[in-house]
């Protein structure tokens, strides 16, 4: 999972690492290294890391004896890590198509293997110096991405909920006592935060299409204050259509929060023809953002973000910290923040990250060059594979995709002999099952299902008996790039399974 020449990179920079630090904490700093832990070549790194024989003063080296577990231990207790931890579903692998989920990219996780060894807390800069300053600088660089102004604010979160929390806190502190208002496909953490907040909820009509549509709205219920827009809903990876919906909350004095937790990064590829660019368009004018890097921007979990267009939104985090705040008068960026402690390894690898393999501008992925095309491309690969699979299956006789995916998500039905809700969702849960649980090895694949509701089935899967109030249906979440080549492979499981489930 980890290439080679990642790996091998990794002692060489932790020492350079050592060297340099315990450098600063001997007031040598400006001689020791080399000019970036990252300038090194082989070979360059320092004869020997600062240890027991360097002449530092013992209390330092009191860590090496806390390590407290002798060799023995150490490799009996490594064989069981490796024991557990190979009990996950294979994440990486790409018959893996089910649930969010994939390993962070190797730049992410050296960068923040690195970072991990010095543990900075972007609570404050007295507790993460350099990593605040590489937040500020990913920051400033996802505003560029969505087409805010240099002075927006934001920070990374520990998620895409607590990002979405601090967005709904702000929209409450803006329009205490009105509703907020969001569809019906909206993250389920929206209600339980609104919940926590206290804050009234008011659920979107939908268009024929199912689509939110706050022109819909009764003139008699209460004006929202804000309206959140979902740009990749979790369940069908739907894009809420953004444009359309900011025309009605400009012309009635509604805020906008957009949750693209999951779609933020396809900002990247908008213009490439791959998407329709309308309500990416529209992302320059809304209130407020979140966007997780721990979804589509590479990252290990630990890392959502969120944006404000409007700067003077911090002064509603006003708070007094005794014990911190001390280092600067630059911002600390705990003081526009809910949570205290944040990682600031996250923030390192994220930068480190943006810095390889993102673009300043987005751009449109060249299919012409086969190299260093970075998360563009990884995206657009992702977004074909889905294309891909969704015609697939719409040619197949066994299946029948839910709708055209409008992102990288596909959901579909297993086609059965009774035509009916309840049969489908059997088919859809076994089918699942068998794939992950008792499938042999060329039939093995990794699916997720959703359940959709009564209106839905009839609006998306015309021709189903509607017997049960709600349908379960199959879902394949195609985030890793290796999908698009899988996509036959994949194709041809699915058959095999839908046959050996149909033949009992
Ligand atoms: C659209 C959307 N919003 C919010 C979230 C919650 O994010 P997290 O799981 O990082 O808390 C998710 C998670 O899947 C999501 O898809």
């Amino acid at each position: 999972m980890i290439p080679e020449d990642y790996l091998r990179r990794l002692p060489q920079l932790l020492s350079q690492l050592e060297a340099r630090l315990s450098a600063t904490a001997d007031g040598s700093g400006k001689d020791a290294g080399t000019s970036s832990a990252f300038a090194g070549t082989p070979g360059s790194a320092p004869s020997s890391a600062p240890g027991i024989d360097s002449g530092e003063p013992a209390s330092i080296h009191a860590n090496q004896g806390s390590l407290g577990a002798g060799p023995a231990e150490l490799d009996e207790a490594l064989e069981a890590l490796v024991d557990r931890l190979a009990r996950h579903y294979p994440f990486h692998h790409p018959f893996y198509a089910g649930q969010m989920l994939k390993p962070p990219h190797p730049a992410a996780w050296l960068a923040y293997a690195l970072a991990m060894t010095i543990n900075p807390n972007n609570h404050a800069l007295d507790g993460g110096p350099e990593a605040s300053h590489m937040e500020k600088e990913v920051v400033q660089r996802l505003g560029r991405m969505v087409g805010f102004p240099v002075d927006a604010i934001g920070h990374l979160t520990s998620s895409g909920t607590i990002a979405n929390l601090e967005a709904l806190w702000v929209a409450r502190e803006l329009h205490p006592g009105r509703p907020v208002a969001i569809s019906a496909h909206a993250h389920y953490t929206h209600q339980r935060m609104c919940q926590l907040l206290r804050q009234p909820v008011v659920i979107l009509p939908e268009d024929e299409d199912g689509l939110p549509d706050p022109s819909r709205l009764s003139p008699d219920s209460p004006l929202p204050g804000t309206l959140v827009v979902t740009l990749g809903t979790t369940g069908l990876g739907r894009v809420e259509p953004l444009n359309r919906i900011a025309a009605w909350a400009a012309a009635n004095g509604v805020r906008i929060h957009v949750d693209a937790a999951y779609g933020g990064f396809f900002r990247l590829i908008s213009g490439s023809g791959l998407l329709d660019p309308d309500p990416w368009d529209a992302l320059p004018g809304v209130d407020s953002i979140v966007i997780d890097p721990h979804k589509h921007g590479l990252q290990p979990y630990g890392c959502g973000s969120v944006l404000f267009r409007d700067p003077s939104v911090g002064t509603l985090y006003r708070h007094d910290s005794p014990y911190t705040y001390f280092t600067s008068d630059d911002l600390h960026l705990g003081e526009i923040s809910l949570e205290c402690s944040r990682a600031g390894a996250a923030a390192v690898a994220l930068w480190f990250t943006m810095q390889l393999l993102v673009p300043e501008e987005p751009s449109t992925p060249d299919p012409t060059r086969n190299r260093h095309l970075g998360l563009p491309q990884i995206l657009a690969d992702c977004r074909t594979a889905a294309l891909r699979l969704y015609d697939e299956l719409r040619a197949s006789d066994r299946f029948q995709p839910v709708m055209k995916p409008e992102l990288d998500i596909v959901t579909y039905i297993p086609l059965t002999s009774e035509r009916t809700c309840s049969a489908v969702s059997r088919a859809s849960a076994e089918i699942m099952k068998m794939g992950m649980d008792t499938a042999s090895g060329q039939d093995r694949l990794y699916l997720s299902t959703l359940v959709l509701n009564r209106s839905e089935a009839e609006r998306w899967l015309p021709g189903l008996d509607i017997d049960a109030d709600q349908v379960r249906v199959l879902r394949s979440v195609l985030m890793k790039p290796e999908h698009l080549h899988a996509v036959p492979d994949i194709m041809g499981r699915l058959a095999r399974l839908h046959e050996k489930y149909l033949a009992g």
